[in-house]
């Protein structure tokens, strides 16, 4: 199943409670709020105060990414605030046990291998293709091989976590993400920045459905010709 997770780093934040029903009344099922300290990455966005203000006003499930330093002290705080879902690399554990749905991140720079043992506990996979910390960058192509290669574990070792992508996902890239097998979908600048977010995310799921319904393809072609990728070694 295909779902859109509008990125609201991307939205108006004075406008923040209409620009996400906007996005949703397009067919967005999931908001993803990036939550940054200046410290892990290097950009500062919003916490648990946004997040609950954001939970009063839609019903969709909250898939909070947490760029921050001590993430085990802020887990009960957004929990609180209304998270669902709840994204880092360790502590899923400590996710689980406050009633939200724990997911592992794997930046650019992190093989998959890294996460083998934890695949067993997690709701959900967050491959990012771009480095963490701003929206509107290039999409990393290199992360389409990972994206396949999780979705062959996942079949081979029977497991049920979704696969979700992050970072440079608009209309020129979702359809290889999606033949790659990623399912939820974040996007932030190509939902907020121009146009209406009701349209922009209607227009990027259709094309996300349409590429869903077409044969798989070998993606080697579509990673060969990558000339993004060698900045995928920025960041640990
Ligand atoms: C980057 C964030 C992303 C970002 C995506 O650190 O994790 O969620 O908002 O933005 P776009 O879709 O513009 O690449
Ligand atoms: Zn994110």
């Amino acid at each position: 199943m295909i779902e859109l997770a509008p990125s609201v780093l991307s939205a108006d934040f004075a406008r923040l409670g209409a620009e996400a029903q906007a996005a949703v009344e397009g067919g967005a099922t999931v908001l993803h709020v990036d939550v940054m300290d200046g410290h892990f990455v290097p950009n500062i966005t919003i916490g648990p105060p946004v997040v609950a203000s954001l939970r009063k006003v839609s019903k969709v499930p909250l898939d909070c990414h947490l760029m921050i330093e001590r993430p085990d002290e802020f887990i009960p705080a957004f929990a609180e605030a209304g998270a669902d879902w709840i994204s880092l690399d360790r502590t899923l554990h400590l996710i689980a046990a406050h009633g939200c749905k724990p997911g592992v991140v794997i930046n650019p720079a992190t093989p998959v291998h890294a996460i083998d043992e934890v695949l067993p506990l997690v709701h959900h996979v967050l491959v990012m293709s771009v480095n963490p910390g701003f929206g509107g960058q290039t999409f990393i192509r290199s992360s389409l091989k990972k994206i396949e290669l999780l979705s062959n574990i996942r079949e081979s070792r029977r497991l049920g976590f979704r696969i979700e992508v992050d970072g440079g996902i608009h209309r020129d890239t979702v359809a290889d993400v999606v033949r790659a097998g990623a399912e939820i979908l974040v996007s932030g600048s190509a939902i907020f920045e121009q146009g209406n977010p009701s349209e922009n995310a209607r227009q990027l799921l259709k094309s996300a459905l349409d590429a869903a319904k077409q044969p798989v393809q070998d993606l080697s072609s579509a990673v060969a010709g990558a000339a993004d990728g060698a900045n995928s070694l920025s960041l640990p």
